[in-house]
């Protein structure tokens, strides 16, 4: 490029036989702007000066940093400072215009030959002028502008629309970067702070890199990709604006859009032009937040840099499961996403998820981390059990998906994980989850084919855990065999921080992408060269990543860092915490409170004065006007924090009630706290339970709580519970309540949302997405797995098989404390004239289910209608499964007629069973019996229907 720059150079002058006489001449208004030849010359840029400048032969600068002679000639801005020369000749000299000259408006430039000053001449200098080079010396025309491989695109190189990467050299963007020192080097990394816009044919172009030409100094380069619909021809117009000022028009040559440019062949175009060492550059991030190897450049948990050359963008990854984590900035703290799973809304779930995907775009994250869709059933203790969406595969799976989906519309790549079959965390790294494969495939798995498959996900976390004597992050039957060759997925699988352990292994098993750091992926050439992995694997990794990237829209819609929209963030925070709450028990209709009649009340435990509490980890969000109080972590998981969400439910009940007398007790005394309790109408404690990443719950009680709430409740007979919690708890003292409300972490709205509640302004329409056992001698595993010497690896058998959740408590003909779907409401419905209509789409079978929903209660209410079905006896399948459900609101009386269709080709395939013999997915013929209601231990036979062989 060099060479082809110091071309430019030449082409630039003009030959003129040399002078002897005073000094010399410049002519008036012969300083001009070296690329477009106009009169705005900008500090910084490259200008051409015409005189007779009496230089005997053209020469041209040899070196960086440019000289201040060349020739024996010299130019002086005043007495100094002196013009950095490219080129000097009789008639013509190139320069930089001095940084130094930053502000002056019409310097006087001397020029010198051999100590012999001529006279001065004004330079009229404006603060930015976009220049871009041509190649016919009159800034008209043909540009030079190249592809990445160097070469100009005219019409034996035209660019592709929507692939080709173009190089624009230019000039006089100088204001918008640091000067650096007149003459030396410029640095590549130093971008511009204000991102011009490129016209291409009159289409604007995805911007991929702007600021000094590496290696040259004085020199712009900003990178575009050609527009997708940019037109075709041999001369179409190129230019660049920057704050209101407009280039001259240089041309390229571009072909017509070919047809089916998809993602794939996108990636496919960039991948040829990539070097062995570029491709594994895509290939493991260079920091992490521990090693901290390399500083991550905006924070995060990881760091992939792109490759300038060719305009493909740095990944930057964070989580947010529950909003942005790991510290990257203040941000939205929603309610935990077990909660947006309990709206059983997928239309919440996308905005929950756009909160996410948009503030990550403001802080330029644009992988995102956080999908959790883990632990179907398995184990409530998890202390992760916040991050996730419950335990039926179908709803956990569609709620993932709307998230997800909301993420990529961002424009940020999604993530799904942690893949598969992580649902413990103590001894995480060292679980063997041993399953069958047809368990494992309507289970676990099954979460994650329709989290995948409905949303686009581009990216997949595997686990750190091993799955049948596998690690999950090289156990080629979940990535190669599962998730890439059955389900089709296209993107990319990326590990767990430090959950990788091979090179070669891994990577022919089917993971494309180390993280946080190169500790294996570092030796991928040697790899390659020693054959231990095919380079068309090499190949198939690096296209994964580069086909995401398009997939998202990371080379279409280039980042934009800007502010949050905090408003409207927390305004559908509040709202996902006003859907997803569940109210459990509302004996004698404690709830909704009186605002117009209650004269006392008093509020108990969990900082209720001051905050709500949060879920730890990795999904820690950092709120957005900073934490109420924050806690150092017990051991384990002996990281992180406590975090207390900044939303006082005190504050937000007294909003409702300014005139009664509303008075807090921090609990820590029970008896202190029943004595204030005692004297007030209506008590409401606040019990809650932290978990976190890196532990889990060795019981599900409220730790401590247990006593406070009885002796409230021994002093008041209107006591009502809020529970902040992040899954399934006991409740020893149910019997002695009113009324509880499962708030889970509710976020930094919690506090209204939960008061806007308990006093009706919002009726409660949550649906539990996970049973709340009797308690843990109940579960399938009734304490946590560990290894037996406390280290190794050891297995644990799921032998509960498809039995997870309800559908062991059902087939166990378990009562629970609260079952599956099950949640209350201030109002009351009636579901009449069930109908089941078989039906044959496509020759699949699949049926409708309809039905009257009504209101029959006097006021507003949502109501969930939630579909089981019986598959035939002979399958052996657990008694019942969710098939699907709808949310409806209803005003006091109102009577919706509902529709919900299932059918067999669904990615939850409502009607199949795995087939271990065929290995594929079968319906059986016989008997179905479809269940209509709203719980899983609230249904109605609606019919059944056949299906023949
Ligand atoms: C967690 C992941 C998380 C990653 C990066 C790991 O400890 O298991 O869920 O995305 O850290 O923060």
């Amino acid at each position: 490029m060099k060479a082809a720059f110091l071309l430019l150079a030449l082409a630039l002058a003009e030959c003129a036989d040399a002078q002897f006489a005073q000094g010399p001449s410049i002519n008036p208004g012969g300083v001009v702007n070296a690329a477009s030849y106009g009169a705005s010359v900008a500090p910084g840029s490259i200008a051409a000066v015409f005189g007779d400048l009496l230089v005997n032969s053209p020469t041209v600068a040899s070196r960086v940093p440019l000289p201040i002679e060349l020739a024996q000639l010299s130019l002086l801005f005043g007495e100094e400072p002196a013009a950095p020369l490219f080129f000097a000749s009789s008639a013509q000299t190139n320069i930089q215009v001095p940084w130094e000259l930053d502000g002056h408006v019409s310097p006087a430039l001397t020029g010198s030959f051999n100590g012999l000053a001529g006279t001065a001449q004004p330079v009229d200098l404006v603060a930015y002028a976009p220049g871009i080079f041509t190649t016919n010396n009159q800034g008209t025309g043909q540009g030079a502008i190249l592809d990445p491989s160097y070469r100009l695109v005219d019409a034996n190189h035209p660019a592709a629309p929507g692939i080709t990467a173009l190089l624009i050299y230019c000039t006089g963007l100088g204001t918008v970067t640091s000067p650096p020192a007149t003459g030396s080097a410029a640095e590549a990394a130093n971008e511009t702070l204000v991102t011009p816009t490129v016209l291409v044919g009159g289409v604007p172009a995805p911007v991929l890199y702007s600021g000094l030409a590496p290696g040259f100094v004085g020199a712009y380069q900003v990178n575009v990709l050609t527009p997708a619909h940019a037109p075709a021809g041999i001369a179409v117009p190129v230019t660049i604006s920057m704050g209101g000022s407009t280039s001259n028009i240089a041309t390229i040559a571009v072909q017509a859009a070919a047809a089916g440019q998809d993602s794939d062949s996108r990636a496919d175009a960039l991948l040829a032009q990539m070097t062995q060492d570029e491709k594994i550059q895509l290939l493991h991030g260079i920091g992490g937040p521990v090693t901290q190897q390399v500083p991550l450049p905006r924070g995060g948990a990881g760091y992939v840099p792109g490759i300038q050359r060719l305009g493909i963008p740095s990944l930057y990854l964070a989580d947010g499961s529950v909003g942005l984590g790991n510290g990257v900035g203040p941000a939205t703290a929603l309610p935990s996403s077990i909660a947006s799973a309990a709206s059983w809304d997928p239309n919440l779930a996308y905005r929950y998820g756009t909160v996410i995907g948009s503030e990550m775009r403001a802080y330029g994250m644009n992988v995102n981390l956080g999908g959790n869709v883990n632990l179907i059933g398995r184990e409530p203790r998890d202390g992760r059990t916040f991050e996730t969406k419950g335990e039926d595969p179908i709803l956990a799976g569609r709620i993932t998906a709307a998230h997800l989906r909301a993420i990529q519309d961002q424009h940020v790549i999604g993530g799904i994980k942690h893949f598969a079959l992580n649902d413990q965390e103590t001894w995480r790294t060292s679980t063997d989850a041993r399953i069958d494969e047809r368990a494992a495939r309507e289970t676990d798995l099954l979460a994650f084919e329709i989290g995948i498959k409905d949303s686009n996900v581009q990216s997949v976390m595997c686990s750190y855990n091993l799955v049948n004597g596998t690690y999950a992050c090289e156990n080629p039957h979940l990535l190669n065999e599962v998730l890439k060759r059955d389900w089709g997925f296209k993107g990319f699988v990326m590990s767990d921080w430090w959950a990788t352990h091979s090179t070669a292994t891994a990577a022919v098993a089917g993971l494309d992408q180390e993280q946080p750091n190169p500790a294996f992926f570092g030796s991928l050439k040697q790899a390659i060269a020693s054959g231990q992995v095919p380079q068309s694997r090499l190949d198939d990794m690096a296209h994964r990543i580069l086909r995401a990237m398009f997939e998202a829209g990371l080379f279409d819609h280039p980042e934009s860092l800007g502010p949050i929209d905090s408003a409207v963030d927390q305004a559908i925070a509040q709202q996902a915490e006003e859907q997803g709450a569940v109210l459990l028990k509302n004996a004698g209709g404690q709830l909704p409170l009186n605002a117009g009649s209650i004269h006392s009340i008093a509020v108990i435990g969990s900082h209720a004065d001051i905050g709500v509490l949060s879920g730890g980890g990795s999904a820690q969000v950092s709120p957005t006007g900073g934490a109420a109080l924050s806690e150092q972590p017990p051991c384990p998981p002996c990281w992180g924090g406590i975090v207390w969400d900044p939303s006082s439910p005190l504050a937000a009940i007294r909003t409702h009630v300014p005139n009664a007398v509303v008075q807090f007790d921090s609990g820590t005394d029970p008896a202190k706290a029943a004595a204030l309790a005692a004297t007030a109408e209506v008590a409401i404690v606040f019990v809650s339970e932290w978990t976190s990443e890196g532990m889990d719950s060795p019981d599900l009680n409220f730790e401590g709580q247990d006593a406070l709430v009885a002796a409230v409740a021994g002093a008041n007979p209107h006591t009502v519970v809020v529970a902040e919690n992040g899954g399934p708890q006991v409740m020893p003292w149910l019997a002695q309540v009113s009324a509880v409300l499962e708030a889970w972490f509710p976020g930094q709205r919690g506090g209204e949302a939960i008061a806007n509640l308990l006093f009706g302004v919002v009726n409660p329409s949550g649906k539990l997405p996970i049973t709340f056992p009797a308690g843990v001698a109940d579960l399938p595993r009734p304490t946590i797995p560990a290894p037996p010497d406390g280290s190794s690896i050891f297995p644990v058998n799921y032998s509960e098989g498809l039995k997870t959740g309800y559908k062991w408590f059902d087939a166990n003909q378990m009562t629970p404390l609260f079952p599956f779907g099950f949640g209350l409401s201030y109002t009351t419905f009636a579901i009449n004239n069930a109908k089941l209509a078989d039906r044959m789409i496509s020759n699949r079978p699949g049926f409708d289910v309809t039905f009257d929903l009504r209101n029959t209660g006097s006021v507003a209410g949502a109501e969930v209608a939630q579909v089981y079905l019986g598959l035939p006896a002979a399958v052996g399948e657990p008694p019942r499964r969710l098939v699907g459900w709808q949310k409806v609101l209803l005003s006091p009386g109102a009577l919706q007629h509902v529709t919900i269709s299932v059918d067999e080709a669904d990615s939850s395939h409502p009607l199949s069973y795995w087939d271990e013999g065929t290995s594929r997915w079968l319906t059986a013929p016989g008997t179905y019996t479809v269940y209509l209601g709203n719980s899983s231990a609230n249904l109605s036979v609606a019919g059944a229907f056949q299906v023949s062989q």
